[in-house]
């Protein structure tokens, strides 16, 4: 019999958190799987998950407005452990009879508290000398009357009551978010609760989701062939490994290199998948074709457009050349689950617009094998160590579907492109040689097709210009510049202008996002 990774779980109701990813991936840091699930998921569905524990989301409502979200009260009755987390301790107080009001302070930002008496961090000090917690919070209400049966845990100057427990009926409030990293002890906190108040093993490991994922495709497959698009992006790469791992030379993967690549980089995919690991890829190279459609457009829609709809249309040539495809293999993660389900029902605060490349063709009949559908990008990235991947691959820079089509700026030609390709190899060259790279979220060339005038030995030159971007980011919806070294943009930039015929100019992007955003167009 083989381990159930999913036998213990975790779920999370959602009340529109910043934080709610985070929630899950570090119950899930605990070991542990967790979903996340709308507030108003339905009581029947909420008994049906079976969960051994409920976490409820902060938010950013009061519970004093006319009709707060509040969630069923079912979650009360199933026996299980609950822990409330700012909105998800206010709605709590306010379901089981507590009052709850504005606060005079609002508090955001970094906080002290003093423990109390607390199965849930009892003991836990950020002092050797006294208990004091050192917490994020963010909130305007807070508990002002606990519900029966709880006590006060913590308190800090502006939150009297800033946690609470019931130790009975195993309910838990903290007006702090334990999720993220600024609160010390968080990680500690919520490895109490999963596994000491919860009673959860640990099963949800790098191993076991590789050998889970293995079991599950081979399952679903049986002896169907499976069609892949590698892109060399994380996502596939490491749906391509697992693949390969699961079902051998049943898995076939097309690689469109559209000519919009970094540097070498549709050799590199070849010489990863195909030489050393085994995987059978075939590699289209239909750059002449690209460049082709691309001519005369200018308009970053309508260029997003054209590679989007050529890709599509090469893959599906490509696919209709091969016999007896019955499977569609696509590198969808758990952050998109959860955004298109939250489209669906009008509740997502960001959807992205983007229309990524190597999405489904609507005209190919083929049943979809999904195997990192209910993972996090970091938890990805631990199964494509732990299927052998190199570490630059797993743990490279997100590259944008139509590449450098949207790094060209206006009409793109083969020979910006080159141009393009050589600057930005340079760039992400010296930011490993410096031990930069991974301290930078994304970076990468832009080439502008204006000229400028400078001066080389003794000649005159009128030259194009190089952007240099790269910036530091969370989650790629807001981001600062990276305020990389000046000697080393020094270096950077001499080696461009010395090394890229045509260009005279380099500059530095210092926009952050918002207002501007990261890629250019
Ligand atoms: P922006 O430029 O919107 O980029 O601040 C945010 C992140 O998304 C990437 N990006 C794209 N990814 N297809 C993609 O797959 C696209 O059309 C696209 N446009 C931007 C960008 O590289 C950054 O990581």
């Amino acid at each position: 019999m083989s381990l159930d990774i999913h036998a213990h779980k975790l779920l999370i109701l959602d009340f529109g958190s910043q934080y709610t990813q985070l929630i899950a991936r570090r119950v899930r840091e605990c070991g542990v799987y967790s979903e996340i699930h709308p507030w108003d998921m339905p009581a029947d569905e909420i008994r049906a998950f079976r969960a051994n524990g409920i976490i409820l989301s902060g938010g950013p409502e009061s519970v004093n407005l006319d009709d707060p979200p509040r969630v069923a009260h079912a979650v009360f009755e199933l026996g299980v452990p609950v822990l409330g987390i700012c909105y998800g301790m206010q709605t709590m107080a306010a379901e089981l009879g507590g009052r709850v009001a504005a606060s005079a302070h609002r508090e955001f930002g970094y906080a002290e508290i003093t423990p109390g008496e607390s199965t849930l961090f009892g003991g836990l000090s950020d002092d050797e000398a006294k208990p004091v917690l050192k917490v994020w919070m963010s909130h305007g209400d807070r508990v002002e009357t606990l519900p029966s049966g709880f006590n006060a845990t913590a308190s800090s100057p502006n939150s009297p009551l800033a946690a609470m427990e019931d130790p009975e009926r195993r309910f838990f409030g903290v007006q702090f978010h334990p999720e993220v990293t600024h609160t010390l002890q968080g990680q500690a906190i919520l490895n109490r609760f999963v596994h000491d108040i919860c009673g959860c093993a640990g099963d949800w490991t790098p191993g076991n989701i590789v050998a889970d994922a293995i079991r599950t495709v081979r399952e679903q497959v049986g002896d169907g062939k499976v069609l892949l698009g590698l892109s060399g992006g994380v996502d596939s790469s490491v749906v391509a490994a697992l693949l390969h791992e699961a079902i051998g030379d049943q898995l076939v993967c097309v690689f469109v290199d559209h000519g919009l690549l970094r540097h070498h980089e549709g050799d590199q995919v070849m010489d990863t998948f195909a030489e050393h690991l085994g995987v059978h890829v075939i590699r289209v190279n239909v750059a002449e074709r690209f460049f082709r459609a691309l001519e005369g457009v200018s308009d970053p829609e309508e260029k997003r457009k054209i590679i989007g709809g050529m890709f599509i249309e090469v893959f599906d040539e490509e696919a209709h050349k091969l016999e007896g495809i019955e499977w569609l293999a696509q590198g969808t993660i758990y952050p998109d689950v959860i955004e298109s389900a939250g489209a669906k029902t009008g509740k997502a605060h960001v959807i992205k617009s983007h229309h990524n490349v190597g999405g489904l063709p609507e005209t190919m009949r083929m049943k979809l094998v999904e195997p990192l559908r209910e993972l996090f990008k970091d938890e990805v990235r631990k199964i494509g160590l732990e299927l052998g991947l190199p570490k630059t691959m797993v743990f490279r820079h997100p590259f944008p579907g139509p590449g450098l089509g949207v790094r060209v700026l206006g009409e793109v030609k083969r020979h910006y492109v080159e141009k393009l390709q050589l600057a930005d190899d340079i760039f992400i060259e010296e930011l490993y040689k410096h031990d930069l790279y991974d301290k930078t979220s994304q970076a990468f060339a832009v080439f502008l097709p204006v000229r400028s005038v400078g001066v080389m030995g003794d000649g005159r030159r009128y030259d194009y210009v190089i952007a240099l971007r790269a910036v530091e980011t969370i989650d790629f919806m807001t981001a600062r510049w990276a305020r990389l070294p000046y000697d080393f943009l020094e270096h950077v930039s001499l080696r461009i202008i010395n090394e890229v015929d045509g260009i005279s100019r380099v500059t530095y992007d210092i926009s952050g996002k918002p207002p501007a955003t990261i890629e250019w167009e």
